[in-house]
């Protein structure tokens, strides 16, 4: 009879723990991968603490490789699996990324991810991505350089993506494919009414973080490696908070237009999960009001604001309408418009997936409903800045020169010297850079008093 003994125990639960991971890794792929929901919401206490990060690794890893995981996974697949086992071809593409691109054994690569089918109920499957893994092993520099034969699946973009990208940016698009592909590195925005970033970043390395001060947002700090948000000091009692550099310098475009009038009257119009909003917050003393379509992300800006000691008015309301404005003129006003996302796509690697070409035009077109419904919203004198994550240019420069070709009185005050970001037309365009910003646009437009 087979007893099991302590160590041998220990070593099982090693090894289900290792499957369990990949099992809900899998999980959690299967609507991303089906172009059906997406990862804003992974949540991560479905496994045990110490498989966290491998989780996050894991489900992050295949979204940004996914289009050279799938043209492997077809190399290697006799026939495609049936719709129905869309959990299997998650597991075969977690299996490819481990091989590829993780620092895993390739023994537990293979092993534990073909055994998480058992854990999937589909035992039959464990023999084909035993074959499939044990294949790539031994002829992966032949399938690699097979698939890399399509410049899509070399730079893990969709093609329609790239396409757009070189379009826009003939001189820079195979730099900005690349960025997309490396997680951008954790950033953090002091709160300026508990204290400046020196004596934060002082704190940050007693604690046991190395970082340093970023190049041009005044608030911000990169730590040399992610941690847990509760692990910064002061977190939770407001002192941090998390954002990129490029999203903090909205402040900077509005600091001249704020600072000289305190308690002026502000919009933020498209505000949730409300990380500019706070940074306003934080630098002037204005009267503000956030406003929201989607009433599950307003919640995280009231949670936000709770977190950090701010206070606004926070209003569920659709800013291509007015009905909502109770008549008063704004001061400023912050359109940080939806968009494609292409700017931030190495923190949304999803959006490689589930962005269509066919989206743009419609983004584009709600982008100049807002502005066309917002600007009458403005004081004579008033300056509005408008905001995108996107690197494509009709959301872009483009969508503001059309703005103001249709909009008597509307000029653009956006400054030529800046330490950041390169000019394009009327606004300022940042490209997603390693180590450092997402892309973002900027434009200040003033209404003539
Ligand atoms: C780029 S995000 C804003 C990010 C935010 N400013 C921040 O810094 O955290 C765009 C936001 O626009 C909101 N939105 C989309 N259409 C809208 C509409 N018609 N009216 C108001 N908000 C809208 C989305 O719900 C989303 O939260």
């Amino acid at each position: 009879m087979h007893r099991s003994t302590p160590s041998s125990r220990a070593g099982k639960a090693v090894q289900d723990s290792g499957q369990a991971v990949r099992a809900s890794a899998a999980r959690t792929l299967v609507p991303v991968i089906t172009a059906k929901g997406s990862l804003a919401d992974l949540d991560d206490h479905q496994v045990v603490t110490r498989d966290r990060a491998l989780f996050r690794a894991m489900c992050y890893g295949v979204c940004r490789t996914l289009p050279r995981l799938e043209a492997l996974a077809a190399q290697l697949l006799k026939t495609p699996f049936k719709a129905r086992d869309a959990d299997i071809q998650a597991l075969l593409l977690l299996g490819i990324h481990q091989l590829l691109y993780m620092r895993i054994p390739a023994h537990a690569a293979v092993g534990e991810t073909a055994g998480a089918a058992r854990l999937l109920g589909k035992e039959w499957a464990t023999k084909v991505l035993n074959g499939c893994l044990r294949r790539l092993q031994r002829e992966s520099a032949a399938l690699q350089a097979e698939v890399d034969r399509d410049p899509g699946v070399a730079l893990l973009h969709p093609r329609w993506l790239l396409q757009a990208l070189r379009q826009a940016w003939p001189d820079d698009w195979r730099a900005i494919a690349a960025a997309n592909n490396e997680p951008g590195p954790m950033t953090l925005r002091i709160n300026r009414r508990r204290g400046d970033r020196e004596a934060y970043l002082a704190r940050l390395i007693d604690s046991g973080h190395e970082a340093r001060l970023c190049n041009h947002s005044p608030d911000g700090l990169v730590l040399d490696t992610p941690c847990d948000v509760q692990a910064l000091p002061g977190f939770s009692e407001g002192d941090v908070s998390v954002q990129d550099e490029a999203a903090q310098l909205a402040a900077e475009l509005l600091g001249p237009v704020l600072a000289p009038r305190p308690g002026g009257r502000v919009l933020d119009a498209c505000c949730a999960p409300g990380g500019k909003a706070a940074h306003l917050l934080e630098l002037f003393d204005v009267d503000l009001l956030a406003l929201d379509s989607d009433a599950t992300r307003l919640a995280r800006v009231e949670d936000a604001l709770a977190r950090l000691g701010l206070s606004a008015t926070l209003l569920h309301a659709d800013a291509t309408q007015r009905d909502w404005w109770n008549g008063t003129p704004f001061d400023a006003i912050l359109l940080d418009a939806p968009c494609s996302g292409s700017g931030v796509v190495r923190r949304h690697p999803d959006i490689k997936r589930l962005r269509r070409q066919s989206d743009i035009p419609k983004l584009v077109e709600l982008q100049s409903r807002l502005l066309d419904n917002l600007w009458p919203l403005l004081r004579p004198g008033g300056s509005m800045v408008y905001a995108t994550c996107s690197v494509l240019r009709e959301e872009n420069d483009e969508q503001i020169e059309a703005f103001l070709a249709r909009t008597a009185g509307a000029i653009a005050t956006t400054p030529q010297e800046l330490s950041w970001g390169r000019p394009v037309g009327d606004g300022r365009q940042l490209l997603p850079e390693p180590e450092s910003h997402d892309g973002f646009f900027y434009a200040r437009l003033k209404k003539q008093g």
